[in-house]
């Protein structure tokens, strides 16, 4: 959803004849480019930063499992969180072990998520099959107002439906359930978690959830015009926190892992990269296969006709800008694709032409004339060999 301009936010709080007496929003193709990109915030590694990554760690903190301890802790390249049956938080009809917010640098100030900032976290989750779905509640992320007493804005949990396992994306606060998918496929195995936020009411508020396993998407879910805030901040919390009063006799001694974890926020700038593998995926797989590539992979678009990328870029007003485009074509052929910029063709069958080997990548460039707010930038194969691997787009 558009966020409401300066202008008309200036014009609700002075009336539109003082409005309209405010000079037009300068426009000049090129010259004033400002696009919001995701900056990298927060890169912790557990084997030297340790637990000092993060705001708060919760390690029983009832003590009620002493014998246990730690309960959290870095394992390799990877956070650990271990629950037992016997674990009990505070309140004893559940069990808890978590950790909150993001430190940058270790042991230093935490991240504040902010009304009108936009947040990204992304990280490979290991959930083993004896961290199962249960019928009641069993949190293994949450994002909320810190301190007790409110619910969770956002959760990200493991719920029976049916019978079924699902990993679910809810949103408590607000009553809505953004998308679920079945769990059984993602047990015992690396899924990588996208998770976005806009922190806002419910006429700026968004979120989107992606999970994929190795590399192909499995659920990409969004939804905006929610609201994400309540008081203060919001935060992010990891680990297990979850009901006993499971009927389905699911819960086990289980732990939780996790590793490669991010945070990102959206800053503006007379410049944006965007990876291809924060664009939205239709048929295709994030890759590491062929190295050269910036960013955690490339998306190898699938070979079809139709396959594509599509990313989204926020520009502070109208303007002309370069769009450039890096890829690698290993094929002898080229692979032509259309370059659409909100719906719209403005490049039609360009040719990402061979680059010699999937090793070997190459940016071209084209014109393109973005509106002020949300644009869309989609890049799609046009023939039957689908598109090239790409790496990511500029924007400048
Ligand atoms: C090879 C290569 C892939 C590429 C594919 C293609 O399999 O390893 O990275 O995407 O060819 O032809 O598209």
């Amino acid at each position: 959803m558009p966020r409401p301009s300066r202008r008309k936010l200036l014009a609700a709080a002075l009336g539109t004849a003082a409005a309209a007496a405010l000079p037009a929003p300068a426009f000049a193709a090129g010259s004033s480019l400002a696009v919001s990109s995701w900056k990298l915030r927060w890169a912790p590694d557990p084997a030297t930063d340790g637990l000092a990554a993060f705001e708060t760690v919760e390690d029983d903190r009832a003590g009620s499992h002493p014998a246990g301890h730690p309960h959290i802790l870095p394992q390799g390249d990877a956070y650990r969180w271990n629950m037992h049956l016997v674990d009990r938080d505070t309140t004893t009809d559940r069990q808890r072990q978590e950790v909150t917010g993001m430190r940058s640098p270790a042991g230093g100030p935490a991240l504040e998520w902010l009304p009108g900032q936009s947040w990204r976290v992304t990280y490979a989750m290991f959930i083993p099959s004896s961290l199962r779905a249960t019928t009641t509640w069993s949190d293994v992320l949450q994002l909320k107002q810190p301190g007790t007493g409110t619910l969770p804005i956002l959760v990200q949990g493991l719920r029976r439906a049916g019978g079924a396992q699902t990993i679910e994306l809810t949103m408590p606060i607000a009553g809505l359930h953004i998308g679920d998918t079945g769990l059984d496929p993602l047990h015992d195995t690396w899924v990588d978690v996208d998770l976005r936020i806009t922190v806002g009411d419910r006429t700026s508020g968004s979120v989107r959830w992606v999970l994929r396993r190795a590399g192909a998407t499995v659920i990409d879910v969004s939804r905006s015009g929610v609201d994400t805030f309540l008081a203060d901040r919001v935060r992010p919390k990891w680990g297990i926190y979850r009901s006993l009063n499971d009927t389905s006799g699911s819960l086990r001694d289980c732990y939780l892992l996790t590793r490669d974890m991010r945070g990102y926020q959206l800053v503006s700038g007379s410049s944006g990269v965007y990876q291809a593998e924060e664009a939205r995926i239709s048929q295709g797989t994030v890759e590491t296969e062929h190295p050269g590539y910036s960013g955690s992979g490339y998306v190898n678009l699938a070979n079809t006709e139709g396959s594509y990328l599509e990313w989204t870029v926020q520009a502070g007003a109208a303007s002309g800008a370069a769009l450039d485009l890096r890829h690698a074509n290993g094929s002898p052929a080229a692979r032509p694709m259309d370059i659409s910029v909100n719906g719209a063709v403005v490049g039609a069958g360009r040719p990402f032409a061979p680059t010699g080997g999937w090793d070997t990548w190459a940016t071209t460039s084209l014109p393109i004339t973005l509106r002020a707010g949300t644009n869309t930038i989609r890049a799609t194969a046009t023939t039957a060999a689908g598109g090239p691997n790409l790496d990511r787009i500029t924007v400048r």
